[in-house]
């Protein structure tokens, strides 16, 4: 059967490229950045190469890049940290449609005694810079508002609310998981404190991300146990990982990009030839990789299944927890009802994904859908 792999906003495969650079610090090169003989040397210059490679492609300067173990601590870490070192402020402004660790670091924060906004977006889950300015109190201290949504796949215009930051003395963060070397991102020109990268969704390897803190930002150690990555982070660096993190970031390119843009479009325009179907987040401006439908009468889990049973790798909108089917907080704050957030599914694309792949997906999936229909409780 043929396999096609369209969850890479979920995780991407680690580039053979990657893999090759990656392998020598496992077994040759293995000492511990920290070590003064040739064998930390040779690994601490493997991390300051891989630092200086990461900081180019944002426009920052290598000093101002903390190596974490993803993207979840790097988002645990910028809101926490400028939280509890800025305690004479005690607001944080945040959005409807973050990602989950976002949320929970932002709902941990609402119980140690802090206030949170989290701003309403558009239908295309756009924050409106107004609404950001009308937010700010004297009291807030970070913005944090995500680049490319990883589920509906809107590119968030940073600039103005980067400005409205800068004007307010307020710090701003954004989560560039998704969005890292797929659109620019400069952090001089969007006016960023911090930036969360991780290396898994760019075929990279998992387990390895990165925080930009801008130099002088007022952000508290959170870990304890040595003085690592400019006293932000405490353990031995995962040299292998930062090697293959710096990789994945070096061959990412333009090409890829319009690449996946291609293939992307082909896919909604076809998709979107199945009636009563709808395309979730933004036409324009939109990550090159993702594509979100919503299928009217249709279950998500249900459609996800049958495409795994064709081979076909997708996601839902919706999660299923503890028996119940909650619909996906990001796709209520767009406005979708329970049946549309129900209904939804993400497919998204790689640098390595292929037009015959998608021609498979829009064989397929049309009769999937019909069948599903034919048999759905939502169809009287
Ligand atoms: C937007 C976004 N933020 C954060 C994360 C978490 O990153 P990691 O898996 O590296 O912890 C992800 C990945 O799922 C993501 O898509």
């Amino acid at each position: 059967m043929k396999e096609v792999y369209l969850d890479n906003g979920a995780t991407t495969m680690v580039d053979p490229k990657v893999l090759k650079a990656m392998i020598p610090y496992f077994s040759e090169s293995y000492g511990n950045a920290y070590s003064i003989h040739n064998f930390g040397l040779d690994a601490k210059s493997a991390l300051e190469d891989a630092r200086e490679i990461i900081a180019k492609l944002i426009n920052a300067d290598p000093e101002e890049i903390v190596f974490t173990s993803g993207g979840t601590e790097s988002n645990n870490l910028a809101i926490k940290g400028i939280a509890f070192e800025n305690k004479d402020k005690n607001h944080i402004i945040t959005t409807k449609v973050e990602h989950k660790c976002v949320m929970e670091s932002c709902k941990w924060l609402e119980k140690q005694g802090f206030k949170v906004t989290y701003l309403d977006v558009d239908k295309d889950g756009f924050v409106d810079p107004k609404d950001l300015e009308k937010a700010i109190t004297d009291k807030t201290a970070l913005v944090s508002i995500i680049h490319g949504n990883n589920e509906i796949g809107g590119i968030m215009d940073l600039e103005p609310l980067g400005k409205i930051c800068k004007k307010h003395g307020v710090y701003f963060h954004t989560d560039a998981c998704q969005s890292f070397t797929k659109t620019e991102l400069d952090v001089k020109k969007f006016n960023l404190d911090l930036v969360t990268l991780n290396a898994h969704k760019i075929h990279g390897p998992k387990g390895v991300g990165a925080l930009f803190v801008k130099k002088d930002t007022n952000i508290k150690q959170w870990q304890s146990g040595g003085l690592h990555e400019h006293g932000l982070r405490a353990g031995t660096e995962n040299i292998h990982g930062i090697v293959g993190f710096g990789e994945a970031a070096k061959l990412a390119n333009e090409n890829h990009v319009k690449h996946m843009e291609k293939l992307r479009d082909k896919l909604i325009d076809g998709v979107l030839k199945i009636p009563d179907t709808k395309l979730n987040g933004p036409k324009h401006k939109r990550l090159c990789n993702n594509a979100n439908f919503s299928f009217k009468s249709i279950e998500g889990e249900a459609l996800g299944g049958y495409l795994d049973q064709e081979g076909i790798a997708s996601s839902t909108g919706s999660a299923c927890s503890s028996g119940t089917l909650e619909p996906s907080y990001v796709l209520t704050a767009i406005g979708l009802d329970h049946e549309g957030a129900n209904g939804s599914q993400r497919f998204t694309l790689s640098r390595f994904t292929t037009e015959d792949e998608i021609d498979h997906v829009l064989k397929v999936l049309p009769n999937i859908v019909k069948r599903l229909r034919e048999i759905s409780p939502l169809i009287r």
